[in-house]
């Protein structure tokens, strides 16, 4: 392909897609396991996986088979039916989550839509407990991100998302990441409190340890929902399968989504224990949500990543993966953060943009987060190999920056 090709797809892409996005990267036209490639031919590893969707990287013959399977059997047939996926998954994510018997599963499509449905469950909490005057007031981090939809954008705390589509839903507080600041915001006019155990797009930063505990605690004392947005950390990424299994609590709800697909858009809001009795019929629901293609394939996904021991892997392989980048020595890594295969890098000057170009220019994929950091989180199925091949590469693209950084000082 000639560089007019080339051009003739980005120029497609600049007139036809919505502005809403920066110009793409690449014309990625295939993938298999941990690699992706281009229209050129060109080969990269995927060390974002679609920012933590593709679990079992891409075309994993299990997705594969689930989805012409499902497809051939029974796709979307409306909320007005069950289906035999759907159940299947809804247990499933009951006991992986843990929530025992009283808990219950709703399905949308997208992380954003599993928090709209979380944000309608605070509120209903807030009528059902308000004592004839709703509790009003719900709180959320600041720097989490919880979705781009109008009410997700309202609980995402990041003003700059936000000021564009003032005014916001009301009632949203937001709060700093302390348990200080939770234990003077919390009072008994509080419906919930929003939390991500990992903070993901702020530049995977997790919470202060005994924090989630701590959480637990006080809003359970003012009668408030502890509410988890688990769609970046869930479906094992961290090395449980949930963040929240980390600190050993129970939570009012988790919301999923992304890697319980494995490429496939769906997303949930699981409840625990009384906040499962607050919907009731027709409250909430979406054409799509819990429709047998998407729930078929979820199960099918989880089920593989059971069956592989791939939670443990996550695990294990996050430490290999970030005592390889402690070994490469590299002047421009500061350190790294994160759980399992959610790792942030932690660089020491302000050239992640440059960090991903350059890597992308070896053929890995990799996600500046913030100016600062790298976001990588490769498939739960990541393994020796594909760590070799991540930490000859990021070498690679950490020595083009530092050479050219020195160049430019020079
Ligand atoms: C923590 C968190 N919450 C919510 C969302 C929104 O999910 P979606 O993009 O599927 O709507 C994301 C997506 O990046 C996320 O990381």
């Amino acid at each position: 392909m000639t560089d007019s090709d080339k051009a003739a797809w980005q120029e497609d892409a600049r007139r036809d897609l919505l502005r809403n996005a920066g110009d793409r990267l690449a014309l990625i036209v295939r993938g298999e396991g941990a690699h992706v490639w281009d229209d050129e031919g060109r080969r990269y590893l995927d060390f974002l996986a679609g920012v933590a969707v593709n679990s079992l990287g891409h075309a994993h013959p299990v997705f594969v088979e689930a989805v012409s399977r499902q497809a051939a059997t029974l796709t979307p047939i409306s909320n007005y039916f069950a289906t035999p996926p759907q159940l299947a998954l809804a247990a499933r994510l009951k006991r992986l989550a843990g929530t025992g018997p009283s808990g219950r599963v709703y399905f949308g499509n997208s992380g954003a839509e599993a928090n709209e449905a979380a944000f309608k469950l605070a509120r209903l909490h807030g009528q059902a407990t308000g004592g004839g005057s709703p509790r009003p007031r719900i709180l959320a981090l600041r720097e989490a991100f919880h979705g781009r939809t109008m009410g997700t954008l309202a609980l995402t705390g990041k003003s700059s998302m936000r000021e564009p589509f003032l005014p916001m839903v009301p009632g949203v507080e937001f709060i700093d990441s302390s348990v200080e600041a939770l234990e003077a915001a919390l009072d008994d006019r509080v419906a919930a409190l929003f939390v991500e155990p990992i903070k993901g797009e702020a530049g995977v930063v997790p919470l202060p340890d005994r924090y989630l505990t701590a959480a637990r605690e006080l809003t359970a004392r003012h009668g408030a929902l502890l509410i988890i947005d688990e769609i970046q950390t869930g479906a094992g990424r961290t090395g449980e399968w949930f963040a929240f299994q980390h600190a050993g609590i129970t939570p009012d709800a988790v919301t999923v989504a992304k890697g319980i697909g494995g490429g496939f858009p769906i997303g949930a809001l699981i409840t625990f224990g009384a906040a499962s009795e607050l919907f009731y019929p027709g409250t909430h629901g979406s054409t799509f949500g819990g429709n047998a293609l998407g729930t078929a394939v979820a199960d099918a996904v989880l089920g593989e990543i059971e069956n592989a021991g791939l939670v443990a892997n996550a695990a294990r392989r996050g430490i290999q993966a970030r005592d390889a980048i402690a070994g490469i020595g590299s002047p421009l890594v500061a350190g790294t953060r994160g759980a399992g295969l959610l790792i942030g890098i932690a660089l020491s000057a302000p050239v992640a943009k440059e960090l991903a170009a350059a890597a992308q220019e070896r053929g890995l994929i990799i996600n500046p987060a913030n100016e600062s950091t790298i976001r990588i989180a490769p498939a739960l199925t990541v393994g020796d190999a594909e760590i070799a091949e991540f930490i000859d590469l990021f070498t690679a693209a950490l020595q083009d920056v530092a050479a050219a950084t020195m160049k430019e000082t020079a």
